[in-house]
């Protein structure tokens, strides 16, 4: 999501301050794993198994200071530190396009009557970072029904809240607002596809989005859009911010792919916030067995 980039670093080599702090933490752990080399090698499987940190939730801290919410600045932290003015209580979510129940639904309306369940997701951005997340949401699929979509309705658009006053980032014009996101039809009606009001069981901080954010955790994070105040159900694909911005480097789709490169840095690996070593990328983020199948006539090159 670099608009303006130092030149020729990637921004999965730049390793963030906290990492260094955590050297320390490192080496203790290094001494350790030298003493496991000593093990019989049935009890030093059994030990990397339960090490295996694949699901290991991101402290909440990191989830909660280090985002991307460009209508409250570029910088990782700035999202934390100026998202307080925005205001989300009350709050209003319209439906309008091809469905036969658009109106104006209060936020406690549009998500009755379901209860946001917890889902542990892996989140991994296009920049290379990746963390594991508690939200807490509700299934989109169990929600768009009720609007009752047409059979023109083949993708769905989501909408940011567009009001400069509450978000200091649209006083400039470093993207061209509001934030708008979609997905095809079958990628919103997916199981997996959240509309999260949480996260670590708690309401959902500004800067994560509040009060209503998508996720749909095999796509890069630039498709979880945040602050959603439109859904409209659309015979096209809708025109999404990063792709209309940049078409070359964020594809419509954005699957994530350790396959396909991003033009300017590869994606084969990733820094998950919080660890010393990168790791490598999985197709689709890790959910392959569940999603592949959305994708099988398409050449994941071409549409990416
Ligand atoms: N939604 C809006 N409205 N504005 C944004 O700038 N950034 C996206 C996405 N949703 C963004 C957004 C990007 S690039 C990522 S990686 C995720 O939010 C980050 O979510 P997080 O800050 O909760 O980790």
């Amino acid at each position: 999501m670099l608009i303006q980039k130092p030149v020729n670093i990637s921004p999965s080599e730049i390793t963030p301050p906290e990492l260094y702090a955590r050297r320390r933490e490192f080496m203790k752990t290094a001494a350790v794993w030298g003493a496991v080399a000593l093990l019989p090698p049935a009890l030093r499987s059994r030990l990397a198994q339960a090490a295996d940190n694949d699901l290991q939730r991101t402290p909440y801290k990191d989830v909660t200071s280090y985002n991307n919410f460009y209508e409250f600045g570029t910088g990782k932290t700035d999202p934390a530190e100026n998202a307080g003015s925005l205001k989300t209580k009350p709050w209003t979510v319209t439906v309008e396009g091809h469905c036969e129940k658009p109106g104006q639904y209060t936020l406690e309306d549009f998500l009755a009557p379901h209860q946001p369940e917890e889902r542990i997701y892996r989140l991994r951005c296009v920049e290379a970072w990746s963390m594991v997340i508690p939200w807490l949401g509700i299934p989109l699929a169990k929600i768009l029904p009720r609007f009752q979509p047409t059979s023109s309705a083949q993708y769905v658009e989501f909408t940011t809240l567009f009001d400069p006053e509450q978000m200091p980032g649209q006083r400039t014009r470093i993207l061209d607002w509001p934030y708008v996101e979609g997905l095809r039809m079958d990628e919103a009606m997916h199981p997996l596809t959240l509309l999260a009001t949480g996260l670590y069981g708690k309401e959902l901080p500004n800067q994560n989005g509040a009060p209503l954010r998508l996720v749909a955790p095999w796509k890069y994070g630039f498709k979880s859009i945040k602050s959603i105040v439109k859904i409209r159900f659309t015979e096209q694909q809708p025109a999404t911010t990063w792709n209309r911005e940049i078409p070359s480097e964020y594809g419509f789709y954005a699957n994530v792919n350790p396959n396909v490169d991003h033009p300017r840095w590869s994606q084969k690996k990733e820094r998950r916030i919080g660890d010393f070593f990168r790791r490598d990328t999985l197709m689709f983020n890790g959910y392959a067995e569940q999603v592949a199948g959305l994708y099988a006539e398409m050449d994941l090159r071409k549409d990416f």
